[in-house]
């Protein structure tokens, strides 16, 4: 399993990378891999475990974040009837809303153990393409919440974080131009 030591922290460089196109079929270490982030995301918002394993609560990770700079992301969305998770090898954002969105109390990431204030501006809803672990073409269409954690997971694979696209100067820069959820 999974614990928080095993998560890259902002310092280091290795999150810099630019991610690999995975090519299928994926490796027993990819899909170990896979099983263990998304054992993590559901473990880390599940309060009693969470606090067991000491795990900081996150709802995304790329596979960069544990040292693998290979395209693939795994969001874990907590709904009414537990968790819907997403799995995506290769991943793109085809199209976008042209709305533009925020998380109000501030983005989170795993790699990320500090507070930062400011916007990060978001596309209100994206359609991502990408493939399962099968390898088959998959679709998503997301909004809200969950159009932000495609966003930020892709943007690990390319190596950028949160915070790269908050202004230091002026963090709350054009609040006006986009809506906070
Ligand atoms: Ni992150």
């Amino acid at each position: 399993m999974l614990r928080t030591k095993d998560i890259l922290d902002e310092k280091d460089k290795r999150l810099r990378q630019i991610s690999k196109e995975v090519i299928f079929p994926l490796s027993k270490e990819d899909i170990k891999n896979i099983e263990l982030m998304e054992e993590y995301l559901v473990n880390s918002q599940i309060e009693e475990k969470a606090e067991k394993y000491h795990l900081r609560p996150g709802m995304g990770m790329a596979a960069i974040q544990i040292g693998v700079a290979k395209r693939y992301i795994v969001i874990v969305q907590e709904v009414e009837k537990g968790f819907d998770s997403y799995i995506v090898i290769n991943p793109k954002i085809i199209s976008n809303s042209t709305e533009m969105i925020y998380v109000e109390d501030g983005e989170g990431c795993l790699s990320i153990n500090r507070e930062c204030e400011g916007i990060v501006p978001r596309y209100a809803r994206v359609t991502v393409e990408g493939y399962d672990i099968d390898g088959n073409k998959i679709k998503i269409r997301a909004r809200e919440e969950l159009a932000i954690a495609f966003q930020h997971e892709i943007d690990h694979l390319n190596g950028i974080l949160f915070v790269d696209k908050i202004d230091p100067k002026n963090p709350y820069k054009d609040i006006d131009k986009y809506r906070p959820i």
